[in-house]
């Protein structure tokens, strides 16, 4: 676990311009100081990241929207103190300190508190606001241990070890525009939850502008060919080779591992636990890895967007 002193230390390399891993609520983050190209520079390389893909910054404090961004648009600090911290990324107009290498040359930079006391820490300590992507390498499967971190990633030049993070999937990435506000990323915060905070959500008016993460067709690919089970899956695998992640706890016989991801059709605990999952199959012996659907209502939406695009082209 962390000490304080973990902690500072970890503080005092991103000040140095170093590479710090760290935890959030949703997965591992892999940090740089968010005003230091050069420091950012690193992540990209040590992610094997295209340079196309922006970079969500982290903040400890408030404050850093006036720093980071032009924003005068008071919904934004409506979301804020309904969401932060917590898994909600918010893209806004960035300021000229905000270098472009975090955002991939957009004029926008997305950003978020998140919701875990390490993290938080480890931002306030930095003195300044952290870029951090997701800890893996490009296009595999996300982190939500520090020994996934470990098992994906040369050359960090420290990871905090917070344990598994509570929330499993990504943050929920929105912009807003005249009319409300857009989803760019599904996450654990629903659509009808930010409508309580904004009422009109619109869709496909920013896309084509913006670089959004669900362009990237594939993504959080294991290793291994992963299928969803759909009635032609079901005709044609071999179970004695495959692992089945399983929603429902039915129809489980035969499989060479299966792993349940809820007791209760839960879809919360299902997310919390689905890149665990997906790391321990790419980890054992089976051939490849088969995923019940889940119903594509409030997280199921997330997780079967992070499922969609585990198993394109396989
Ligand atoms: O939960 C999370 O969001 C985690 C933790 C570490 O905070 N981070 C994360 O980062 O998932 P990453 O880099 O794996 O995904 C960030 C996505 C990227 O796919 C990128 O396209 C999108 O956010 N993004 C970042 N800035 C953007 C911007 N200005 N406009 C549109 N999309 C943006
Ligand atoms: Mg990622």
């Amino acid at each position: 676990m962390v000490s304080q002193s973990d902690i500072e230390l970890a503080a005092k390399f991103i000040k140095e311009g170093k590479v710090v891993a760290f935890p959030t609520e949703t997965v591992y983050g892999l940090g740089a100081d968010a005003l230091n190209p050069m420091a950012v520079a690193k992540i990209f390389e040590i992610k094997k990241r295209p340079s196309f893909d922006p970079l969500i910054v982290h903040i400890s404090d408030i404050n850093y929207i006036k720093k980071l961004t032009k924003n005068n648009d008071d919904r934004v600090y409506k979301l804020a103190e309904r969401f932060w911290p917590g898994p909600l990324t918010i893209v806004i107009t960035k300021s000229e300190i905000v270098p472009d290498i975090v955002t991939s040359g957009l004029p926008t930079v997305g950003i978020r508190m998140p919701d875990n006391k390490i993290a938080l820490e480890l931002i306030t300590k930095s003195e300044t606001a952290i870029a951090a992507p997701s800890a893996n390498l490009f296009g595999r499967v996300s982190p939500t241990t520090a020994q996934h971190v470990k098992k994906q990633l040369k050359g960090v030049d420290f990871i905090l070890d917070g344990g598994k993070t509570k929330v499993g999937i990504e943050s929920t990435i929105i912009t807003l525009n005249e009319e409300g506000f857009e989803i760019l990323r599904y996450g654990l915060i629903t659509k009808e939850e930010i409508k309580k905070v904004i009422p009109i959500c619109t869709e496909n008016k920013s896309k084509k502008n913006i670089l959004a993460p669900g362009m990237l067709k594939s993504h959080y690919s294991p290793s291994k060919p992963l299928f969803i089970l759909t009635k032609n899956v079901f005709d044609k695998i071999d179970r004695a080779k495959a692992g089945l992640l399983s929603f429902t706890g039915k129809d489980i016989e035969g499989y060479k591992i299966v792993i349940e991801l809820t007791k209760n059709q839960d879809l919360k605990e299902y997310a919390v636990n689905l890149f665990e999952s997906m790391h321990k199959l790419e980890e054992s012996d089976v051939e490849y890895i088969v995923a019940e659907p889940v119903p594509e209502i409030g997280v199921g939406l997330a997780i079967m967007d992070r499922l969609k695009k585990a198993s394109h082209k396989k």
